[in-house]
């Protein structure tokens, strides 16, 4: 069966409000636009409330919480669904385990400043970080590995979501997961 698109994980990784979700929805709605139309999205806020509900945010739970996303993402990217991951993620370890289990995978950093996240500070998650209430928060009270090598890194503080978006079906587009724009399938490798 030819079709203009195969089976990949595209993993968004970053602070709270660094731009995962923003971006991978935008990137999910012009995968669609261009066809693609086995898609899955997991979202790290919505997964804490089904697959991964009771999870906290130890380093423990945050492992079983990202083991089970892989996990998941493995089943889907196998039958040859994109599948758009946004989690923190911030062990590296773990990251990599999703890589190599995946094989057909795309490590995303989306990068923004700490301050600037936690100016957006939407959930007020930071305020409450800073003063102290909240504990074991990412990026300021609790670790966050950054990507030593990713794929593609995402500017969200000087970068609008749409060329970010872009940048990311660019990727894809060389890659060989996306036929480019008129093709009508894959080209073969
Ligand atoms: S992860 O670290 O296990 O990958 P995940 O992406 O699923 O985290 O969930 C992060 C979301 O949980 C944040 O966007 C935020 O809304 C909320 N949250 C609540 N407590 C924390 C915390 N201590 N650290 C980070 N995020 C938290």
């Amino acid at each position: 069966m030819s079709s203009t698109y195969k089976g990949i994980t595209l993993w968004f990784t970053g602070l709270s409000q660094s731009g995962k979700t923003t971006t991978a929805q935008l990137v999910a709605q012009r995968l669609r636009e261009r066809g693609v139309d086995r898609m899955e999205n997991l979202d790290g806020d919505v997964m804490r409330m089904g697959l991964c509900k009771g999870l906290g945010f130890s380093k423990e739970d945050r492992d079983e919480n990202i083991r089970r996303f892989y996990l998941v993402a493995q089943l889907l990217t196998r039958n040859d669904v994109v599948t758009v991951v946004s989690a923190i993620s911030p062990y590296k370890e773990a990251r990599d385990t999703a890589r190599a289990l995946i094989g057909d995978f795309c490590e995303i950093y989306v990068k923004a400043p700490l301050q600037v996240c936690a100016d957006r500070d939407t959930k007020g998650l930071y305020a409450k970080a800073m003063s102290g209430e909240l504990q074991g928060f990412t990026g300021v009270n609790d670790p966050y590995e950054a990507p030593e090598n990713p794929d593609l890194v995402l500017d969200t503080e000087h970068m609008q979501p749409e060329e970010n978006a872009e940048r990311v079906l660019a990727w894809m587009e060389e890659q060989g997961y996306l036929a480019p724009v008129g093709a009508t399938e894959l080209a073969t490798a």
